[in-house]
């Protein structure tokens, strides 16, 4: 037993292509307590879940992902650029992950990749879908774009939410506050014993991004956060189970 969550960050990125279902599979396949993926709204409004504002690292087709209807993005290749057995791959909707879930109690981290493009209505639309598949207790909505968090947690306050944090700002803790009962997602390397402390001391739940590296994943289960996100969600499995047995 252990009592982190092991969060397959875009899937099991190190080892699928990234926000792919085989990427989610293989976090099931793992025993990640959840998956985090990302979210764009295409030009006919479908909640596209791809990490980039454009399609051109990940797939075989360019352009922005808003400049498209699903239907063609679905002509895009999402796995072959990773390696050629993904061939095929597609770029999933937000419902087919959600639909695919709904054999499995994964947690789903949702993030809104809203701070570059607004994606007017996105938060409405992902919510509207959390609540069509009832699944309101299982998903964490997260953004780096704040003002997104306070109007999904308007919106849906019985939806948990989290603050994605690229730098740390030193008036951290006011931007918590501001933002009850939103979870505290920043970057591994803004993460100091300190900091974990502070959040947690604010009713916060720390959930850092993205340790792959064993040295890193041991120094957040020291630092006793509250789940963390990686690429290698079996390699944090691992370490997780060891590390609260050395505890017992
Ligand atoms: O949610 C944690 C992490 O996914 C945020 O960074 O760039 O991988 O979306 P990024
Ligand atoms: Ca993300």
């Amino acid at each position: 037993m252990k009592n982190v969550c092991i969060f397959a960050h875009r899937g099991s990125k190190g080892t699928h292509p990234e926000n792919t279902l085989s990427a989610f599979e293989e976090a099931l396949r793992s025993g990640a307590d959840g998956i985090e993926l990302d979210v764009h709204l295409t030009k006919d409004g479908e909640l596209a879940v791809i990490h980039d504002e454009t399609i051109d690292r990940t797939t075989t087709l360019s352009g922005y992902v808003k400049d498209y209807t699903a239907e063609e993005l679905k002509m895009a290749d999402a796995g072959v650029k990773f390696s050629p057995s993904f061939k095929n791959e597609k770029i999933p909707l937000l419902k087919e992950v959600f639909q695919w879930a709904s054999g499995t109690s994964l947690i789903i981290n949702v993030e809104l990749k809203n701070d570059k493009f607004p994606y007017a209505g996105l938060e409405e639309k992902v919510i509207e879908l959390i609540r069509g598949y009832s699944y309101e207790k299982r998903v964490i909505l997260s953004s780096f774009n704040h003002e997104s968090i306070s109007i999904a947690q308007k919106i849906a306050p019985e939806i948990e939410s989290a603050l994605l944090f690229e730098g740390l700002p030193v008036n951290f803790e006011e931007v918590l506050k501001t933002k009850q009962g939103a979870g505290f997602h920043p970057a591994l390397a803004a993460l100091t014993k300190e900091i974990t402390a502070k959040a947690q001391t604010l009713g916060c739940k720390v959930r850092p991004y993205t340790a792959n590296l064993e040295s890193d994943i041991i120094y957040l289960l020291e630092l006793g956060v509250e789940g963390l996100f990686t690429d290698f969600p079996a390699r944090a499995i691992r370490l997780a189970s060891k590390f609260q047995e050395g505890k017992n």
